[in-house]
């Protein structure tokens, strides 16, 4: 949990950086995990209805977060791409794009199946897609969606 978010918190010691979660467990995990970190916030919100301005954020991104939203994926896409005012990255599993095995457990996990056609209701483009180098699930697999803000 926040692995990511660490990642980044270090990368870039000067950025605000927050993260959110719906899991109050997992919020803790995570902010157990990260330690102490001037620059970091995290609070516990639903991606379904972000509580930020408009364009309130220069960077985005989304780790194996979206997947577990399916039945509002239209919705948390919409509100990533209202929060953004730039780059967006998402690191996801892309059931338009998957082999056999990994469709059968997607549907079995209840996993997004349509987040490819919800980027497109977005004002998001896409500038870039590949599937990751290192996977840690061979049937849950992470393609990187970098998008950029029309
Ligand atoms: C597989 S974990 C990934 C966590 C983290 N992004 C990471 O890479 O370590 C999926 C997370 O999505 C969160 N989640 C599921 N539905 C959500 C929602 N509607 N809003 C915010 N978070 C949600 C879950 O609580 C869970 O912590």
């Amino acid at each position: 949990m926040g692995s990511w978010t660490r990642r980044l918190s270090k990368r870039f010691p000067d950025a605000e950086i927050t993260g959110i979660d719906i899991s109050a467990e997992r919020l803790a995990i995570a902010r157990n995990r990260m330690g102490h970190r001037p620059n970091v916030k995290m609070i516990r919100m639903n991606g379904e209805a972000l509580e930020f301005e408009d364009g309130s954020f220069d960077f985005v991104y989304s780790s194996h977060a979206l997947e577990q939203m399916e039945a509002v994926i239209d919705q948390a896409l919409a509100e990533i791409a209202r929060v953004a005012r730039g780059r967006v990255v998402l690191i996801e599993p892309v059931y338009e794009l998957a082999g056999l095995a990994q469709r059968l457990y997607s549907r079995k996990q209840g996993y997004v199946r349509s987040l490819l056609r919800a980027i497109r209701k977005t004002d998001l483009t896409v500038v870039e897609m590949f599937v990751r180098g290192v996977q840690l699930n061979p049937l849950n697999q992470s393609t990187v969606i970098v998008l950029q803000k029309k």
